[in-house]
């Protein structure tokens, strides 16, 4: 049995950046979407921390763009930081609009009376001003749950759950070798029949995510397996920056816990990194202390457990008010009590663990990968905003920018395209 999948565009992947895509592309045409288990299934699920944009008067772009260079350690490419930054407030209000859930805080008039909200803004390392858009500590499946719902709803959409891209197909394959490859679509594995299908397309996206399950210890769901960028690398297509890996400096260290991750926000809020002697230790490595870049955080614990043999450090945030961090990180204080640990009384022991993949796909401004019709958002890109380290929360950010960039650069091509197979000679 044989079958092919024709639509407009096809998404491989059901991020933040592969679903913000579909339904900006869905105004111009049709959509499919591919992804390898069930729909939330992505490292976006699981994103704490939440997404960086200036929003307080306190704040600029200036300054953000700043603490996105100086993170990125020379390497980030100073026209994309600047239009992503740039583009942040519009995109956070566009995930509003779709109804998603960020936290608040009320604003006190002068006569202490509430008067309104705003958004809460949380910080976390490598930030000068509070500048995290969140959902509590919930914020990947707050955005992930608004955009499946939008996606559910849109007729021009179609979702292939448990279906796994095996490769590319390309132009090159069936007519001839060609100095810059086209892109026709993907053979697909379908897990439930056993069978592989052909989808075609005019523009085919790679919202595949990044590669953090090469690594034993990742705070990386079991999908990350970089397979969009392998099979982008298998046609020719530009990679770029693979040899920067970010490892998340604090993930939980217990020997039942799998890849939980313990958000940067809490030293956002205030918590500290000691030794097992109790000992603060930051300071001796970077004047921003705890909330150093995650590279420099990194190694410093790397550091200090070579130097006293142990397994982990620990993070402490004992100190802060308990129903304030009840309220604040419902779900890590939640996870941390099935392992007997309480965050409001405990240290939380932790180690760092293989988080981020800053390189990928080599794109352009618009998405636009080396070859024809293909494209690479989020965390199979390489668009040259993270440079050597991605700043945190930076990542969901880069997805929705790139999303509606790219989105009506394929929508300009998909209009241009008379047919997906071009006429062989
Ligand atoms: C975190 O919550 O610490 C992770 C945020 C990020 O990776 O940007």
């Amino acid at each position: 049995m044989h079958l092919e999948i024709k639509s407009d565009f096809l998404v491989i992947g059901s991020g933040i950046g592969g679903l913000t895509f579909a339904l900006k592309a869905a105004k111009s045409g049709t959509v499919t979407i591919i992804t390898k288990r069930g729909v939330s299934e992505s490292a976006t699920f699981y994103a704490q921390g939440g997404i960086a944009s200036v929003w307080s008067k306190e704040d600029s772009f200036e300054s953000h763009i700043k603490d996105t260079l100086d993170a990125g350690a020379g390497l980030c490419r100073k026209d994309i930081v600047d239009m992503v930054v740039r583009g942040a407030p519009e995109r956070i209000q566009e995930l509003i609009s779709l109804g998603v859930e960020f936290s608040k805080r009320p604003i006190s008039a002068a006569n202490g009376n509430i008067e309104e909200l705003e958004l809460d803004l949380g910080k976390e390392g490598g930030h000068s001003k509070r500048r995290i858009i969140h959902a509590t500590d919930l914020t990947g499946k707050a955005v992930e749950d608004a955009l499946v719902n939008a996606v559910n709803a849109d007729p021009n959409i179609t979702v292939y759950e448990n279906h796994i891209a095996v490769d590319l197909i390309t132009h090159s394959k069936f007519v001839a070798p060609s100095d810059k490859e086209m892109v026709w679509g993907s053979y697909v594995l379908d897990k439930s029949s056993g069978t592989v299908k052909t989808f075609l397309a005019k523009a085919t996206i790679l919202a595949t995510g990044g590669a953090g399950k090469v690594y034993l210890f990742t705070s990386n769901p079991d999908v990350a397996t970089g397979d969009g960028i392998a099979m982008a690398y298998r046609i020719g297509a530009d990679i770029a920056n693979m040899e920067f890996i970010q490892f998340h400096p604090t993930c939980l260290y217990h020997s039942k816990a799998k890849s939980f991750l313990i958000s940067e926000a809490l030293r956002g809020e205030g918590a500290v990194l000691k030794t097992k002697d109790g000992g603060a230790f930051m300071r001796r490595h970077h004047p921003m202390a705890d909330l150093a870049p995650r590279d420099i955080v990194a190694r410093a614990i790397d550091f200090e457990l070579k130097k006293s043999g142990d397994d982990c450090v620990f993070l402490d945030i004992s100190h802060k008010n308990a129903a304030f961090l009840k309220d604040r990180f419902p779900n890590i204080h939640r996870k941390c009590l099935e392992f007997n640990i309480d965050i409001t009384k405990d240290l939380i022991p932790v180690v760092p663990a293989a988080h981020y993949t800053c390189g990928g796909v080599r794109t352009d401004r618009d998405g636009a990968t080396s070859a024809t019709r293909l494209y690479a958002i989020g965390e199979a890109a390489c668009t040259g905003l993270h440079g050597a380290n991605r700043l945190a929360s930076n990542s969901l950010l880069e997805a929705l920018v790139f999303a509606g960039r790219a989105s009506l650069h394929a929508a300009e091509v998909v209009k241009n395209t008379s047919s997906i197979i071009p006429s062989i000679p």
